[in-house]
């Protein structure tokens, strides 16, 4: 065994009591009256602790403080605020290995995905310190003599974050770190699976509140399940964003709460990652990121490959290559808090169902199971939630393989000839989050990132589907719901645009040359 911390320890150096309250708003945690709920640790499934929830009263009484709030904190100058967020980066440095720990311990990642999950926050709040300072609008040419035209980013409001268990820190400090950067304030609701680590997280940016003089009501939490607040967020016109991490059908609604209050959404959904392996592909390489991409984080990444699309001519080899790569897995499944495991448990027995559901469901739809796809007993595997992770031989078009599944179920899929075959049977599923391709072939690669090619939000070769770096624009098309997060430009989602055109002569002429004299 080579655990670093026990859970008693994780627990104390991030605050974390037998009772938590579930409500802040920056420094202050607010004593509610809601229900009294726990958090169970897929570990081992026993409790954690217990959390406080917030009702409908502390819900307004939230809202009621980030609209005051947002209209101080968007006076604050925008590289001022990225002072604010460079000084939460250097708290999450600090506390990286304990709220790293804290990730497994309720969510059950292994310890280096833990602290990798820490590191993605680290590296979004950098990103954001930078952008603070680059802001910025374009200046256009105007049709009309001695006007300028130009546009400008103001800040939003009220940003709404709905995160799910998967990454239940990661997704709230790429949407915050821009958010607050943006001159917005942010109300954030967490996945009922894992609001202890959202506690940690406001503990940890607490005390920098304090020291920046932050007005209460910037950052906010609010821990609820989603029958007692849940439509109420996103009906708010008060929320001008709601950025909802979750599965397609949560989207959906999502989608059409928010839609008929002509309110703004980013909206990360399922997705149904695809990897193809031609014939020119490094194939050592090809199976080694590909297992990181079907087994890591137990299959429980929105990035998680799916399906692995192989060339005829190479499939046995292929295949061949992944039995024996599972095969070092099985003895490397265990308590992810102890770095000799490379696999956790899923999140909760719920979870296992739906594996055992699909493991099933292929069969019966005429797939061959290849590995794996047993729940794991005895010593270690008391809770129930830690499972083989399956491949099986399908055909695309298969019910359960049209879906996504979340846990490790990955489908081996042949394809015949050309790269665009392979192309076809990827895009043919209604998902289009991640998807890579595996060759070393010039006119492969480029087909697959061209027009023609991958219909994903996120297109890679020689990379794995899952992983992705902060820098890019995080999110997918079609039903994952065509939301951006993260790096590139998907700070300008967090603000308002505005057109501004400016008369500086002593005319009125009017534009596409109208006359109009009175
Ligand atoms: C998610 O699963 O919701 O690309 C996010 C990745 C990570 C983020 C995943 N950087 O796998």
């Amino acid at each position: 065994m080579s655990i670093k911390h026990n859970p008693g320890e994780i627990l104390e150096k991030l605050g974390i009591n037998e009772i938590n309250y579930g409500v802040s708003t920056g420094t202050r945690w607010i004593e509610t009256k809601g229900d009294i709920t726990s958090s169970f640790s897929p570990i081992d499934g026993k409790e954690i602790a217990k959390v406080k929830n917030a009702t409908l009263d502390d819900y307004e009484m939230v809202i009621q403080k980030a609209e005051a709030a947002f209209k101080e904190w968007r006076k604050v100058p925008a590289p001022v605020r990225g002072q604010l967020v460079r000084h939460i980066a250097i708290a999450l440095r600090e506390n990286k290995e304990y709220l790293g720990a804290l990730v497994t311990l309720e969510m059950g990642k292994i310890y280096q995905e833990g602290l990798g999950e820490v590191q993605e926050m680290i590296d979004i709040c950098d990103f954001a310190v930078g952008q603070s300072r680059v802001i910025n609008g374009m200046n256009l040419q105007s049709e009309r003599v001695n006007h300028r035209l130009s546009e400008q980013y103001h800040p939003l409001g009220i940003v709404g974050l709905v995160t799910s268990y998967n990454f239940p820190v990661a997704v709230w400090a790429w949407n915050s770190a821009l958010a607050i950067a943006a001159g917005d304030v942010v109300v954030w609701k967490p996945s009922s699976k894992t609001p202890l680590t959202a506690i940690a997280t406001h503990n940890i940016i607490s005390k920098v509140l304090k020291d920046n003089n932050v007005p209460e009501g910037v950052f906010n939490l609010v821990i609820a399940k989603s029958s007692v607040i849940g439509d109420n967020f996103l009906a708010d016109p008060r929320v001008r964003l709601l950025s909802v991490t979750g599965s397609t059908a949560v989207g959906k609604r999502v989608g059409s709460i928010v839609g008929k209050r002509l309110g703004k959404t980013i909206l990360e959904l399922g997705g149904n990652n695809a990897v193809i392996i031609t014939p020119s592909a490094d194939m050592q390489m090809a199976v080694m990121s590909t297992v990181f991409g079907t087994v890591g984080t137990a299959g429980q990444r929105c990035t998680t490959t799916r399906r692995i699309i192989i060339h005829e001519s190479i499939y046995d080899e292929v295949r061949d290559k992944f039995l024996s790569a599972y095969k070092s897995v099985v003895s490397r499944i265990g308590n992810p808090l102890d770095e000799d495991y490379l696999v956790g448990p899923l999140i909760d027995k719920h979870s296992v169902e739906l594996f055992t559901n699909a493991v099933n469901k292929v069969q019966e739809e005429g797939g061959k199971l290849l590995f794996g796809g047993e729940v794991l007993q005895g010593v270690g595997y008391e809770s129930g939630t830690y499972v083989v992770p399956c491949i099986a031989e399908a055909e695309n078009h298969y019910n359960i393989v049209q879906e996504e599944t979340f846990a490790p179920i990955v489908y081996f899929i042949k394809y015949k000839d050309d790269i665009m075959n392979a192309i076809e049977i990827q895009n043919d599923v209604p998902q289009g989050l991640s998807s890579a391709c595996f060759t070393n072939n010039l006119q492969e690669s480029e087909t697959y990132l061209s027009y023609a090619g991958s219909d994903c939000g996120i297109a890679n070769i020689n990379v794995g589907t899952s992983g992705a770096e902060i820098g890019g624009a995080f999110g997918g098309e079609k039903d994952t719901g065509g939301g951006r997060e993260s790096g590139s430009d998907a700070w300008k989602i967090y603000m308002r645009r505005q057109t501004n055109t400016v008369n500086f002569g002593k005319e009125l002429p009017l534009a596409q040359g109208i006359k109009f004299d009175i």
